[in-house]
């Protein structure tokens, strides 16, 4: 296979290197070609761009695989820890018992916030969407540890701090917004099972989280850690290659996933669900709106801008819903309705043609709605797994020797260059 591609432009020839992964994927390195033919490369929404090279995670989205650091999801997702995962992903290899042992022993340890930062969340409205307070608390940390503004991306003070703290932020964030007293870390549990006591906890009576349940957090918030460049991990690398501080970075990736067509979609299909659900029932109707050209619908959780087969996390979460829905004894007619919108998209040929597929929102909804996760805090949970990937990569970019800030370039259509008329002569 060629090792360059030939350009040819306005008379010259040039030659562009070929960069092949370790998957055999090829992409033209075309850094020099602006200095030599005056060309630049457009590329609305990044459809066929790679912003850089890295070895945290492979997906073939033709043939539906995803694979962190070599493993399958399907074999993670069913036999490991999400904080070995969030090891892995973040430096490199599986850790050793030893390893693993001071990894959580850390993240222990930073469990509790600030008693200050409380605060904060008498402050917002408690209406506040969720996303917008972890988005502003994850900030605030950066104002907390005012080191990590200098703070070497080897040093994992800053990420085993902001691994643990989420938990509490997002759990506080949760109680204050149903005005229940706050429920303090206990670092007896592991790491989602101490995430359940947080959130559900009350005071005056014994809690213990249900071992599906936190077998079932623990599953889902594998199966988000990481999708390699996507739009909020884009965020991520693209504020932290200004150097700006990891708490900054991943506060800016929060708020990029938040969108409705990126991580905000989870909320969105249970929404379009419970429309469905309350209008009586009518999904058929539903899906001919949706191929509606002149309508806006879009069958939420279908479609991915990678995967044009069916998305192997959504395999794993279906199967999951059609296993704790019943041992929690939940019978949800959304349930119901999403298989029946599923099988429509998988023969319907506005579906099949575009490779419009389940993507990982479509029943994610559905587990946390039967776990008790209320509808506004399912975004929060996609960040709260996506995390280790986000630290993963903001890490692998400050430790690339060769890193330079991200900086597109455009094409301007505006107006040529004209004189200034003062107002009195307009
Ligand atoms: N419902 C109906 N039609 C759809 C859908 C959908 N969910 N998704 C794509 N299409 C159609 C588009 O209308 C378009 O049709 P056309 O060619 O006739 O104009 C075609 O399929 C291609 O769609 P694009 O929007 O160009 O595809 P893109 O790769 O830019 O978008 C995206 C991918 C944003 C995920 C899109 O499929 C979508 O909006 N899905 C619904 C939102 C969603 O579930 N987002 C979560 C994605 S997973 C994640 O981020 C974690």
């Amino acid at each position: 296979m060629a090792d360059h591609a030939i350009l040819k432009y306005d008379g010259k020839e040039l030659q562009l290197p070929v960069i092949t992964g370790s998957e055999n994927e090829k992409a033209i390195d075309i850094t020099t070609l602006r200095d030599q033919t005056g060309l630049i490369t457009m590329d609305s929404g990044y459809k066929n761009t790679g912003s850089c090279t890295s070895s945290i995670t492979y997906l073939d989205g033709e043939a539906g695989v995803l694979r962190y650091r070599g493993y399958a999801i399907e074999d993670l997702a069913s036999k490991a820890q999400f904080l070995e995962v969030a090891y892995m992903i973040i430096y490199g290899r599986l850790p050793t018992e030893k390893e693993y042992t001071t990894f959580k022993n850390k993240i222990k340890r930073h469990s509790i916030i600030h008693e200050d930062m409380k605060h904060f969340f008498n402050g917002f409205p408690s209406s506040g969407h969720p996303m917008s307070i972890l988005s502003s608390m994850v900030c605030a940390l950066s104002a907390y540890y005012p080191d990590c503004i200098s703070a070497d991306p080897n040093d994992d003070l800053h990420i085993t701090r902001l691994l643990s703290k989420i938990r509490t932020i997002v759990a506080f964030g949760y109680k204050k917004s149903i005005g229940h007293p706050l429920i303090y870390p206990r670092n007896d549990l592991s790491y989602c099972a101490n995430f359940m006591h947080m959130m559900f906890a009350v005071p005056s009576e014994p809690y213990e989280p249900d071992p599906e349940v936190v077998k079932a957090v623990n599953t889902l918030l594998i199966l988000h850690a990481d999708h390699e460049q996507n739009c909020s991990t884009s965020t991520v690398r693209l504020v932290g290659s200004s150097n700006a501080n990891m708490y900054a970075a991943i506060s800016a990736g929060i708020l990029a996933l938040w969108g409705p067509l990126h991580g905000g979609a989870n909320q969105a299909v249970i929404e379009m669900l419970q429309a469905i659900h309350k209008s009586g029932g009518d999904y058929k109707g539903f899906m001919e709106k949706v191929k509606d050209k002149n309508s806006n619908a879009r069958l939420m959780g279908f479609g991915h801008r990678v995967y044009k087969n069916y998305d192997p996390r959504a395999k794993v979460l279906k199967d999951m819903a059609d296993k704790l829905l019943p041992h929690l004894k939940v019978k949800d007619p959304l349930l119901d309705i999403a298989k029946r919108l599923e099988e429509i998209a998988l023969e319907d040929p506005y579906f099949v043609e575009r490779n419009l597929y389940p993507n990982v929102d479509f029943y994610s909804g559905i587990v946390y709605r039967a776990i008790g996760i209320p509808v506004n805090m399912f975004t929060v949970m996609f960040a709260l797994g996506r995390l280790p990937g986000w630290i993963g990569q903001w890490r692998e970019m400050m430790m690339d020797p060769s890193r330079k800030i991200g900086r597109p370039r455009q094409i301007y259509t505006g107006e040529v260059a004209r004189p200034f008329v003062a107002l009195a002569d307009r």
